[in-house]
Formats: C-alpha cells, sequence, structure tokens
C-alpha cells in the first residue's frame, strides 16, 4: 500500500516531503511549457495555472492580513478526506458519491437539552457569514478559504453544556457505499477530533456549511465541518455526526494513531517541529516560494489567551 507522510510505519528514510514532491513537479512542468507559459501570457490569457493545475489566487478576498484567496479549484480539488484516498487529487470525484441528505447531527453528552438537528434546522438556526481564514497542513502546505459559517458556539448554547462539560468531541460519518477508505485498517475510523470548551467556545472557531459563497463542495467536508484556524488543518473534522460534551479529554484519531507527533491541541508553532519534519516554512497553495509560518497561524492576538501559563512544548 502506498505510504503517506503519517502513516505510523514511515521511516525517515522512505519520505519525500509533499512539498518537496510539489516543487519537482513544478520544475518538471515549467521545464517541459516554459515558453509556453510565455506565449499564453502574451496572448491574454489572464489566469495562469499552477503547478498543482490550479488557477491564480482570488484578490477580490482577503484575509486580514491582505492574502488573496486561494482558488475555489485549489480548494476543491486538493483534499485531505482519508474516508475516500490517501490521493489527494482522487478526493473529489470520489467523494462526489457521498450523499448529505438527509443528514443529521446529534449533540448530546454533558448537556442539558441534548439534540438532534437535521441539516435544514441547522442552516435555518444560524445565521451564516464570510469569514477568510488561513488554514496551515501539518505536512506544510496552506491555503487562504473564504468560509461560510457561524460559530460553534452558536449550536453549544443551545445544547446548554452542564457545569461538568469541560470537553467537546467530535465525529465524522462513516459511510461504507461511498467512502472506500474506510477499508484502510491502519486508521481507527470513524475519524474524530476534540477541543477544550474553551477553545470550542471561541468566536473563531467555526461550523462550516460553505466556502466561496457555495455549498460545501463534499470533498470539503459536506454538509458541515469544523474550523479551527489557529490549530493544524487535521483538527478541522468533516462531515460531522456527532458533537459530543465530556468531562475528560476525548481521544483523537490522530493522537491514537501516533501520539508522539499528534497531539490533543496542535495548534501550529512553528518553533516546536514535527518529529520528522520542520514546522518553520509553508508553501501557500498557489505561490512557489515559501513563506514563514507565524504562530498559532497569526491568531495570537486571539488566542495566545487561552494557552496562557501552559508549557506548549509538553501540550503540543
Ligand atoms: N476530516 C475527516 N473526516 N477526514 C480527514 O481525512 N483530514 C484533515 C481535515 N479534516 C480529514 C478531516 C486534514 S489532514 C486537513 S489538512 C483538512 O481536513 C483538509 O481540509 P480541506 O480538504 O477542506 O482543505
Amino acid at each position: 500500500m502506498k505510504k503517506t507522510w503519517n502513516d505510523p510505519t514511515l521511516k525517515p528514510s522512505d519520505i519525500t516531503p509533499e512539498d518537496v514532491y510539489i516543487n519537482r513537479r513544478h520544475f518538471l512542468k515549467m521545464g517541459a511549457i516554459g515558453l509556453g507559459v510565455v506565449a499564453l501570457t502574451a496572448c491574454g490569457v489572464e489566469t495562469t495555472k499552477n503547478e498543482v493545475g490550479q488557477t491564480e489566487p482570488d484578490y477580490s478576498k482577503l484575509d486580514e492580513l491582505g492574502d488573496p484567496a486561494t482558488s475555489f479549484e485549489a480548494i476543491a480539488g486538493y483534499n485531505n478526506f482519508y474516508e475516500f484516498s490517501l490521493g489527494k487529487e482522487e478526493v473529489a470525484p470520489l467523494a462526489a458519491k457521498m450523499t448529505v441528505r438527509p443528514w443529521e447531527v446529534a449533540v448530546e453528552g454533558m448537556v442539558n437539552r441534548p439534540r438532534t438537528f437535521l441539516i435544514e434546522d441547522i442552516l435555518a438556526m444560524f445565521p451564516r457569514e464570510e469569514r477568510v481564514y488561513r488554514m496551515r497542513c501539518v505536512e506544510g502546505w496552506s491555503m487562504v478559504i473564504p468560509w461560510l459559517g457561524f460559530p460553534l458556539a452558536a449550536i453549544l448554547k443551545e445544547v446548554e453544556p452542564t457545569s461538568e462539560a469541560r470537553y467537546v468531541r467530535f465525529v465524522s460519518a462513516t459511510l461504507p457505499d461511498s467512502m472506500p477508505g474506510l477499508r484502510n485498517p491502519a486508521f481507527p475510523w470513524p475519524y474524530t477530533e476534540g477541543l477544550r470548551l474553551d477553545e470550542a467556545m471561541h468566536d473563531l472557531t467555526l461550523i462550516s456549511t460553505g466556502l466561496y459563497g457555495k455549498e460545501l463542495p463534499n470533498q470539503n467536508g459536506a454538509p458541515l465541518r469544523l474550523v479551527v484556524p489557529w490549530k493544524y488543518g487535521f483538527k478541522s473534522i468533516k462531515s460531522i455526526v456527532k458533537i459530543q460534551l465530556t468531562a475528560e479529554q476525548p481521544d483523537t484519531l490522530w493522537s491514537s494513531v501516533a501520539p508522539n507527533e499528534y497531539g490533543f491541541y496542535s495548534n501550529v508553532n512553528p518553533g516546536k517541529p514535527h518529529p520528522r519534519w520542520s514546522q518553520e516554512t509553508e508553501r501557500r497553495i498557489g505561490e512557489f516560494k515559501r513563506r514563514e509560518t507565524i504562530m498559532f497561524n497569526g491568531y495570537a492576538e486571539s488566542v495566545a489567551g487561552l494557552y496562557a501559563g501552559m508549557d506548549l512544548d509538553q501540550y503540543f
């Protein structure tokens, strides 16, 4: 079976980091079509394809640092969704077969008013807004994504967490008929994630139901997924069917697969290398030169206070 960056049996010698691989493809392609690119541009073609075959960023949508949104084609064509495939460009065509209606989300556990929401209830009850967030994947690439969503806090307030609730656990759908990746025994399905309750209640933490003003593409986690912009992308769990309030810190898929590599917090931290690669820089999809990774992915002003007094090397 094909080994990927996060296969726990992978040895350092097995590795071609994702970005090295992409850059190598870029060079091969540039070598082959270098003159062609110049000619096309001279013919007035406005959009150019980057090395993963996607169009240029959208300068009409900027994040608060002034960076443009990654193209829709890249956001919807270059995905991590292991229930479908480990191949980023194989996910979208496979996910097209997933049925996302009807869809229910149970919000339960240590709450006074447990409730199972239909996706239609969620769309009617919680007004959505656009938030342009950076997403930094633990693999060393990043995107800027114009999400449509609402704060997770809104749905949590609706069910009234009890005073004992301290954490939130999230569970993704398992749909064996449409998700061939579930047959991969390397992972303890379902995909699960977790947040501390104060992280979950933070205004930056979103439930997203769309992007670029449209319904969420299946490959991006339809019909609803979590978005936590100051944490590595794998915390942003897709196609959620259950949200549970708990007293104890929940296990997560990644922390059970490789606890020394993927901690519960997983805050973006350029000073804490992954055991197999540095996290100091990243490659923004659509750009060629690497850029420096920023502490808490640039959201420190809003979220650093959540971790005051914590040793972020120990609680990584
Ligand atoms: N959620 C589920 N259920 N399954 C997954 O494989 N991959 C995670 C996260 N959420 C994943 C998931 C990882 S590693 C990343 S980087 C992001 O989704 C990717 O989100 P995107 O494809 O929308 O860019």
